[in-house]
């Protein structure tokens, strides 16, 4: 088979570094790639991942069999539907199942009606309307920007004044755009969340191992939300008997709401969990694969990616049976010094020769590219992914954080306490 694989991040790294492993698979490609993903696939890092008519262009040039839209901006802009329409095959939902992660409003209005667990909430489109309910409302208090913010639109307000604040930034001044044309309000939750990722093929769902990530950008939990600074797989908290519920009354009760709505959902769902004392509830659906979990994830998937994919195409879901490695994985984000503020960009990466031939050991490069000269360079501010499988868990983390020495660039950060959580299961 020949793949294009759209997206530049370290997910669509693991993605590809997957892919390569199929026997099926002939030629890869991906726009726009990095210079991580350029040594396993063929890149154009001209075609931004916005540009449908150059993807759909490019994808008939290459004469691929696939193609594989990773990121969630392009799939809730309507990718998948502007390939299918030029006659491609295409994995990834199509836009008005995207939705699911494109729009809170519609999630939450989806959970309700749909009795999936979930915080109380309720939905304002008008500032004052929004202002009014905080007056009586109790506090912390979840603010939620609608639309797609980068993972950045969530804000946790611990008092009345903030979330006054928090109105004003959302719907007013708009400092997440349009994604605030509309906001959610919703009950603060307490426990350990948990993501879980499921191929879905429009009826069938078939999770995968569970993953835990650390959002916030300092240790300890401190600072800002950030795409995901590191994570680890399998969670140890998400037991055998919280899968058996969420199985029930949250993967399969989604995918046929989906369905129920007219909205057929193929491609890969994202659950992200609070487990609460009162059981585990959605905090939030995403239309893809995670970054980083896709990187602790498909590195202990044992199955042939592109098995899974034809079958989620297909409807033949079904048929496949899931396997992951009795094993752990940990990723330990090197990043860029002030991520995700500003930050500097353009630095020599040295060292990356130092995962040749380490079997259980990956760089998967986030933001990176080639310079005139042809140096590897950090190009954004989450840069490398560093990977690593382990036995166990505590063995997994060792050893990402001993790899995360083998590679150096200017403002390298990082957390200390990824997979801390594990020395208290
Ligand atoms: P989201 O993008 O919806 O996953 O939100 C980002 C982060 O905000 C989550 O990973 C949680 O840590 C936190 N969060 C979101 N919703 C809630 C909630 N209802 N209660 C407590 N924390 C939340
Ligand atoms: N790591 C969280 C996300 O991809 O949304």
């Amino acid at each position: 088979m020949k793949v294009l694989i759209v997206g530049g991040g370290g997910r669509e790294h693991a993605i590809a570094a997957s892919m390569r492993k199929s026997s099926r698979l002939e030629k890869l490609y991906c726009v726009p790639g990095n210079a991580g993903i350029a040594q396993i696939a063929e890149c154009e890092p001209s075609i931004g991942v916005m540009e449908f008519d150059k993807i759909a262009a490019y994808a008939k040039e290459k004469q691929v069999d696939l193609v594989f839209v990773a990121p969630d901006d392009p799939l809730v802009g309507g990718l998948a539907d502007v390939l299918k329409e030029a006659g491609l095959r295409v994995f990834g939902p199509d836009k008005k199942a995207a939705i699911l992660e494109g729009s809170k409003a519609f999630s939450k209005d989806l959970m309700k009606k749909y009795h999936i667990p979930t915080a109380a909430y309720e939905t304002f489109d008008n500032p004052d309307a929004a202002l009014a309910y905080l007056e009586t409302a109790k506090m912390p208090i979840v603010l939620k920007a609608d639309g797609l913010a980068l993972g950045k639109g969530v804000l946790i307000c611990n008092t009345l004044e903030e979330a006054r604040a928090g109105v004003k930034e959302i719907m007013l001044d708009k400092h997440f755009g349009n994604a605030g044309n509309c906001m959610v309000v919703e009950e603060f939750m307490t426990g350990r969340e948990v993501s879980v990722l499921a191929f879905v093929d429009g009826k069938t769902i078939c999770p995968m191992t569970s993953a835990q990530d650390h959002k916030r950008a300092k240790d300890g939990d401190e600072g800002l939300n950030t795409g995901g600074m590191g994570n680890f797989s399998p969670s140890p908290f998400y037991t055998k008997e919280i899968d058996d519920f969420c199985r029930k009354h949250i993967y399969q009760a989604t995918v046929d709401a989906m369905a129920a709505e007219g909205r057929e959902f193929k491609g890969v769902i994202f659950f992200g969990l609070m487990l609460t004392e009162e059981g585990p509830k959605v905090l939030e659906y995403n239309a893809r694969f995670g970054d980083p979990e896709a990187q602790v994830v498909l590195c202990r998937m044992k199955n042939d990616i592109l098995d899974v994919v034809d079958a989620c195409i297909d409807g033949t879901l079904d048929k496949i049976d899931l396997e992951f490695e009795d094993n752990a994985a940990v990723c330990v984000v090197l990043a860029s010094d002030g991520y995700p503020v500003s930050y500097e960009k353009g630095f020599e990466i040295t060292g990356l020769h130092n995962f040749d031939g380490k079997e259980d050991y990956y760089c998967f490069h986030a933001g990176s590219k080639f310079d005139a000269e042809g140096r590897v360079v950090t190009n954004g501010g989450r840069v490398l992914g560093i990977t690593a499988k382990g036995a166990t868990l505590h063995e997994a983390r060792r050893k990402a954080y001993e790899a995360t020495e083998w590679v150096d660039f200017s403002n390298k950060y990082m957390r200390h306490d990824i997979g801390k959580a594990i020395d208290e299961a």
